[in-house]
C-alpha cells in the first residue's frame, strides 16, 4: 500500500547549488527559493552554515537567508556541522537544522575531518541546543549503501550511527545514498533493520542520488516500505563536493511525475517546477539532467 501524501523535502538550493563550480549569485538563489515556494514545495533546504572554505558556493548563507523572510509557510531547513554553524543559524532565526553523520570512516574524515564518533560529539550539543530552543533537527547519515574509499557499506555499520543520531534527539533521519549505488533489495533491508532496532518508519526520509538511474526505484521500495518524506533536488541539480563520482540527486520532477501517476499527493504544480528548473539551468549555462524536465520542455 501506497502512503495518500508525500512530503518533499527539496534539497536543490542545498546539495544542489554546493556542487557547482560557479557559484550562483545570492539573488538568483533567492529567486530560485521563492520560486520553489510557488510550485508548491513546503520544505526547502535552503543553505549550509558550514566553513565557507569547504563550501565556498554557500559561503553567503548570511545574505540569503534573511531575504528568505517572506516565505509563509515553508519550513527552511539548514545545515549545521557544529556550535558555530548553529550559532550562526540561530542569529538569523533559523529554526530547522540539519547535522550530518557518515556511515563510514572515509567519508566522515573527508566530509567533516573528524571520525564517525567524533563527529557524534561533535553534533550532540549542537542538537541539544537546538532542540531547547524548540527547534526541528534532522539527522542527515551519508554513505548507507555504498562508500567510494570502502565499497558496500554494512547494514548492521548504517544502523549503528542512526541510532545514534536518534539518541542524541533527531526528529527525523535522512537515510543518503551518497553515491547514487542503491538498489531496492539493499533499500528494503536497511529499512527492515532499522525498524527492528527501534528506528520507526515515521522517522525516516530517504534521499537517493540517480548515478546508476536507480533513484526512483529505490524510492518506489521505500515507499511500499511505509516511507513518507522523500528528499529530491529540482532539475535533479546536486552531488557532492567530498564524495567522488556523486552525480545528481533524485530530480524532484522525475519524483512528482511518478508520484502523480500512483495517485500520491505533494501538493507540486509540475509545470511551475519543471518552468523553474529550465530558468536555473539557463542560468548556470547547462541543460538540466532530469528526463522529466527535458519530456516536458518545449523543443
Ligand atoms: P575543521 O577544519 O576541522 O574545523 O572543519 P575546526 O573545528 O578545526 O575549526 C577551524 C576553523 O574553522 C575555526 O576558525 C572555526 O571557527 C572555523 P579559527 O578559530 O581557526 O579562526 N569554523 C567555522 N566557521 C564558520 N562556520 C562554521 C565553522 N566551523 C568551524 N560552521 C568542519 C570542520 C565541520 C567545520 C568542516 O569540515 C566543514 O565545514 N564541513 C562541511 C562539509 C559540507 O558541508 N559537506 C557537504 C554537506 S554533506 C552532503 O552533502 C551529504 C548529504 O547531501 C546527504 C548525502 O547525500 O549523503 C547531506
Ligand atoms: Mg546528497
Amino acid at each position: 500500500d501506497l502512503p495518500a501524501s508525500v512530503r518533499i523535502h527539496e534539497v536543490g538550493a542545498r546539495d544542489g547549488l554546493q556542487n557547482e563550480k560557479a557559484v550562483v549569485p545570492t539573488e538568483i538563489k533567492a529567486e530560485f527559493i521563492h520560486r520553489l515556494a510557488q510550485a508548491g514545495l513546503t520544505t526547502i533546504e535552503a543553505t549550509s552554515f558550514v566553513h565557507p572554505k569547504w563550501v565556498p558556493q554557500l559561503a553567503d548563507a548570511e545574505r540569503l537567508f534573511p531575504m528568505l523572510d517572506g516565505l509563509q509557510g515553508v519550513a527552511l531547513p539548514v545545515l549545521v556541522p557544529n556550535e558555530r554553524g548553529l550559532d550562526r543559524a540561530l542569529a538569523l532565526g533559523a529554526d530547522r537544522i540539519a547535522v550530518f553523520a557518515s556511515a563510514t570512516e572515509s567519508f566522515a574524515k573527508a566530509n567533516l575531518n573528524r571520525t564517525v564518533d567524533e563527529s557524534l560529539q561533535m553534533f550532540a550539543p549542537v542538537v541539544a541546543r537546538a532542540k531547547e530552543q524548540g527547534g526541528h533537527v534532522r539527522g542527515y547519515l551519508s554513505m548507507c549503501f555504498g562508500d567510494p574509499w570502502e565499497g558496500a557499506v554494512p547494514v548492521h555499520q548504517v544502523v549503528r550511527v542512526a541510532k545514534s543520531l536518534m539518541d542524541l534527539g533527531c526528529d527525523e533521519l535522512s537515510l543518503g545514498d551518497t553515491i547514487g549505488v542503491a538498489t531496492p533489495a539493499h533499500v528494503r533491508s536497511l529499512l527492515a533493520a532499522l525498524n527492528e532496532e527501534g528506528v520507526p518508519t515515521s522517522a525516516i526520509g530517504v534521499h537517493f542520488h540517480d548515478t546508476y538511474g536507480q533513484a526512483l526505484s529505490n524510492t518506489f521500495a521505500a515507499l511500499q516500505h511505509g516511507v513518507r518524506t522523500v528528499d529530491a533536488s529540482a532539475g535533479g541539480l546536486g552531488g557532492c563536493p567530498y564524495a567522488k563520482s556523486a552525480t545528481g540527486n533524485l530530480a524532484t520532477e522525475d519524483l512528482v511525475w511518478m508520484l502523480q501517476g500512483l495517485g500520491v499527493d505533494t501538493g507540486v504544480d509540475l509545470g511551475r517546477l519543471t518552468a523553474t528548473s529550465v530558468w536555473l539551468a539557463e542560468q548556470l549555462g547547462r541543460p538540466s539532467p532530469s528526463r522529466t524536465v527535458r519530456a516536458l520542455s518545449p523543443d
